[in-house]
């Protein structure tokens, strides 16, 4: 499975998302059945690493996402990738905007409907934020992924 994790910037809530996603894989130990990446639209942070206070949030988890590098979406993504992750509606509009057909959009979904099925509740922007609203998201984000990486397992082992 392909998994891609779309926010605006691609510098704060995507990259803890791709970060978050590997560790639950490893904690699984289904890391080798996965691949997982993130982007964004924004160009600003074009190949820069994330946002030091997504960082420091990740690593207070044990969770180190300094390697990482800002990417810009692009179309082809909507091959490379199994499920496609937004964190709110902003994003799935520019994702939206994207698509070649409308198979591209069934890939497409927002993160915490893992919790909040049907419901599209946003990941809140931390960009610009405090140390508290970094934490809330790195919390959504977290609950999300676990509740993914576990239905990764129970598909597995019903295989
Ligand atoms: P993100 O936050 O979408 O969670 O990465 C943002 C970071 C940077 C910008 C926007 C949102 N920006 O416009 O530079």
């Amino acid at each position: 499975m392909n998994i891609l994790f779309i926010c605006l910037g691609n510098i704060c809530r995507s990259p803890m998302a791709e970060g978050a996603m590997k560790k639950i894989l490893e904690d699984l130990h289904i890391t080798d059945l996965h691949h997982v990446d993130s982007c964004g639209f924004e160009a600003y942070h074009l190949g820069e690493p994330p946002h030091k206070m997504a960082q420091q949030t990740a690593l207070k988890h044990h969770i180190d996402i300094s390697a990482q590098r800002q990417r810009l979406f692009s179309p082809i993504d909507f091959d490379n990738f199994d499920r496609i992750f937004v964190m709110d509606s902003n994003n799935y509009k520019l994702v939206n905007q994207q698509k070649r057909t409308e198979e591209d959009m069934k890939k497409v979904d927002y993160l915490y409907n893992m919790i909040n099925p049907t419901q599209n509740t946003p990941i809140p922007d931390p960009w610009g934020g405090t140390t508290k609203d970094f934490e809330h998201a790195f919390d959504m984000i977290w609950k999300a992924c676990l509740k993914l990486g576990q239905n990764l397992l129970n598909q597995q082992s019903t295989q």
